[in-house]
């Protein structure tokens, strides 16, 4: 069954279709390299030991969109591509509105016209905003996004869900990802920031390979017991597990899923056990609040547990030993950054 990726050869995008493979799918990616590395594609293939069907574009292109969908007419949709930082989303709100939002309604519209079963969304916990309880479940009221970037995937829900409601036909599936980390135990594919590294385990590792002088951890006087911020990391494969689960759930034409281990780990803390796991000294300093980061976030992962069967294999240490694996074949193999 062949499953359309958009954005596949991203972080999370590359790492789902290799475990779509290990499951008998057959991903067809969608991708035009804005964010992402063309040899990502070649180690996709190393890893499942075959070629991958790829197609450079950009998914705003709604003629090449179109044809490729005629053309593999896959059965499934997986919607990665978007721009991802929250903060630049604060400096440079249009590209998100226009990648984020504008192109999914373009995706949308080409799919109009054809048949597809199942629709899985790249949701994000920052939908809920500043919670005013944690964990948070699928139900914890939405606050206010705290960033455009959050706010295109409050908006990308609901755009989903309305164009969703007249097509009872297909799946609709939207994960909530919590914060990937971690790369394939292969060291093959892994996360890949071109540039300075907004989030917190690539520039704790290119911190430890020396491609930067020190690691700023924004903000130590939040409101938590060492003052930095607290998220619930989830290791990327387990996460790309998930797609592969949603896909399979064929009982609900609605679905949204929080997608994390369920605790919470601080900054700090995370610094910390990626020292100990790898024997190794992080040179980090603390900077200001950086915008849009709310203090602590973790997810109530009851119901992808029971309605997905799924649950976390990787621990946070196998995570960021796989990451630090992951630097040490970049800096091996490719000159990124
Ligand atoms: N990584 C995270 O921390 C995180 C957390 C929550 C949600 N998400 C969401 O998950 C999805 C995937 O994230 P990721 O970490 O894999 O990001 P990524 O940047 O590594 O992957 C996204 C891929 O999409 C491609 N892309 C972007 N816009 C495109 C376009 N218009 N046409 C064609 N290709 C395009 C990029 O080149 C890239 O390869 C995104 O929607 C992101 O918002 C990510």
């Amino acid at each position: 069954m062949k499953i359309l990726l958009t954005g596949g050869a991203g972080f999370i995008g590359s790492h789902t279709a290799v475990e779509l493979v290990n499951e008998g799918y057959e991903p067809i990616i969608i991708d035009d390299f804005r964010n992402s590395k063309s040899f990502v594609i070649e180690n996709i293939e190393k890893i499942i030991g075959r070629k991958v069907v790829f197609h450079c574009t950009d998914i705003g292109d709604q003629e090449k969109i179109s044809s490729i969908i005629k053309q593999e007419k896959p059965v499934g949709i997986i919607h990665f591509a978007a721009d991802k930082a929250v903060n630049e989303s604060v400096k440079n709100p249009l590209k998100y509105y226009h990648n984020n939002i504008v192109n999914l309604i373009k995706l949308l519209s080409v799919i109009d016209k054809h048949n597809i079963d199942s629709f899985i969304f790249s949701s994000s916990c920052t939908v809920y905003g500043s919670p005013s309880f944690i964990p948070v479940n699928e139900k914890t009221p939405i606050q206010p996004a705290f960033s455009p970037y959050g706010y295109t995937k409050q908006v990308g829900e609901k755009i989903l869900t309305d164009f969703f409601k007249t097509k009872q036909q297909t799946s609709l599936t939207m994960l909530r990802y919590f914060n990937p980390i971690g790369a394939h135990p292969s060291s093959l594919i892994g996360e890949l920031p071109l540039g300075v590294p907004s989030n917190l385990v690539p520039y704790i590792t290119q911190t430890a390979i020396g491609k930067r002088k020190e690691l700023t951890i924004f903000g130590n006087d939040y409101n938590t017991a060492d003052g930095t911020c607290i998220r619930d990391y989830i290791h990327v494969v387990d996460l790309a597990r998930a797609h592969v689960l949603s896909l399979k759930n064929k009982h609900s034409y609605n679905n949204i899923y929080n997608v994390g281990v369920g605790n919470g780990k601080s900054v700090l803390e995370v610094v910390h056990s990626f020292e100990e796991i790898n024997n190794l000294k992080v040179n980090y300093q603390f900077g200001e609040r950086r915008d849009g980061d709310v203090p602590e976030i973790y997810a109530d992962n009851h119901l992808i547990k029971t309605e997905l069967k799924w649950e976390p294999i990787f621990s946070l240490k196998e995570a960021l030993h796989h990451a630090w694996a992951w630097e040490r074949e970049l800096k091996s193999k490719y000159k990124i950054g």
